[in-house]
């Protein structure tokens, strides 16, 4: 079909910063790339600030620019809502989008809470009778090496899943300077490295073994209790936009600028800096789980490496086009994990993209999640990771914070659907 012929998909995006520029790349070039049944048309980008927002949409390629989301879901060109807000706001825009008959995308973690994650789920299942459809921007579910181990485990190539371990250790808080933002404030992002990373890992467990959790005992830890409330120049990463105003250097008397004083006005971190959880699958497969922001040289480590009774898959983000893969049933004398360059047209999604060995990157997962996103609304199916998908997650990230507050006792988790 030429794309004029295609139904038209208008798309708003909520947020311009981190996510609104990967998920921006991603609406931009998912039809370029993959032939899709309908067309994304990039209508409004929605900002708190207007200039920042206008900005944002001439820079990202959004045709209009708004400071008002809810006015935004009024309007008839706009069929789906894509979520890139901190966490606090997801549960009031997505139930909003939904009741007004707009699709969503909505960023992990889904809320910051069960009960807020429930409330979306039904309001989800309700949209869904009258075929609207919503899923949880769990990213790295389409990360074609990852999505090979999935379609490997799924076809008994490594048996039966026995044990998974998974870490997921990122440097930028190691820096005891590294200013306050967002994600270190319970109010607005639910749980530190828990809910940000630890995230990923768990639902990856899920995608990955077709499983969910049945029980866990974590230990969260808060290792910097305070931090500066402004950025300073020699500190980056992900969370380096701090959230207080105050410092800087001071306009002196008769020309001369001096230095601020030395005290730093300081602000308290009230979420996990630390994440140590052990669990169990519901097969009763023992899973043991790390997530930190403080493993210094570790930029974006996430790993994963799941044994069965015939093999195994591994696999770290930062080779991210690599899936090693063991197969236990092969001689002794010549065994060992195979290194599989995931970039072959055989690969998931790679059909679409460059000669093998031509590497891919952080931003296709994105657009792969467009491209699935926007198959299963022409489908008319919800497309996987669900609401209920991510309400399960929600269910374990607050198991995992009673049993840290409970000296780490275990905690069992009811819902027992499979992933
Ligand atoms: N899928 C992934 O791998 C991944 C990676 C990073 C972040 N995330 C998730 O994406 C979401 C956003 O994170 P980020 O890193 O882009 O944050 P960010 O701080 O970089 O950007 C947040 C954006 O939201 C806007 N915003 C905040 N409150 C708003 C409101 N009330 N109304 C309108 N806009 C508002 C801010 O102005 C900013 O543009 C979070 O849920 C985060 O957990 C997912």
């Amino acid at each position: 079909m030429v794309e004029r012929d295609k139904p038209r998909l208008g798309v708003a995006m909520i947020g311009h910063a981190f996510m609104g520029r990967v998920h921006s790349q991603a609406w931009r070039s998912a039809s370029r790339f993959f032939d899709l049944p309908m067309e994304p048309r990039m209508r409004v980008i929605v900002g708190r600030d207007a200039q920042r927002s206008k900005q944002a949409a001439q820079r990202l390629g959004w045709v209009e620019s708004a400071t008002d989301w809810r006015r935004v879901l009024e309007r008839k060109d706009v069929d789906l809502v894509d979520i890139c807000t901190p966490g606090d706001t997801h549960a009031e825009i997505a139930e909003a989008a939904l009741a007004a008959g707009k699709h969503v995308l909505v960023e992990k973690p889904m809320a910051n809470s069960v009960a807020e994650a429930q409330r979306m789920t039904e309001a989800a299942a309700l949209a869904r009778a009258r075929g609207i459809h919503a899923m949880v921007g769990f990213t790295y579910r389409r990360v074609p090496a990852l999505k090979l181990a999935q379609e490997l485990i799924s076809e008994g190539r490594i048996g039966e899943v026995r044990q998974v371990r998974a870490q997921y250790l990122q440097d930028w808080l190691a820096d005891e300077t590294a200013p306050l933002s967002w994600r270190l404030d319970k109010t607005r992002a639910g749980s530190g490295a828990l809910g940000d990373i630890g995230a990923h890992i768990v639902d990856l467990t899920c995608f990955l073994t077709g499983q969910r959790f049945a029980g866990v005992s974590g230990m969260l830890d808060t290792l910097v209790a305070e931090r500066p409330l402004q950025a300073s120049a020699a500190v980056g990463g992900i969370g380096s936009a701090g959230i207080g105003s105050s410092g800087g250097t001071l306009g002196g008397g008769l020309g001369t600028t001096v230095e601020a004083p030395a005290t730093v006005e300081m602000g308290p971190v009230t979420v996990d800096d630390a994440a140590l959880i052990t669990a169990r699958l519901s097969s009763g497969a023992p899973v043991i789980l790390e997530a930190s922001r403080f493993a210094w040289g570790r930029k974006n480590a996430l790993r994963i490496e799941v044994s069965g009774s015939r093999g195994a898959v591994s696999f770290d983000f930062e080779d991210m086009n690599v899936l090693h893969y063991y197969d236990a049933t092969q001689p002794a004398r010549t065994s060992g994990f195979t290194r599989i360059l995931a970039t072959e047209p055989e690969h998931p999604y790679l059909e679409a993209w460059w000669p093998p060995g031509h590497g891919l990157g952080y931003e296709h997962g994105f657009t792969h999640q467009v491209v699935d996103l926007v198959r299963g609304i022409a489908a008319g199916e919800d497309p996987r990771p669900s609401f209920e998908d991510g309400l399960h997650v929600q269910q374990v990230l607050e198991a995992i914070q009673h049993s840290s507050g409970a000296s780490h006792q275990w905690t069992e988790i009811h819902d027992q659907e499979r992933s």
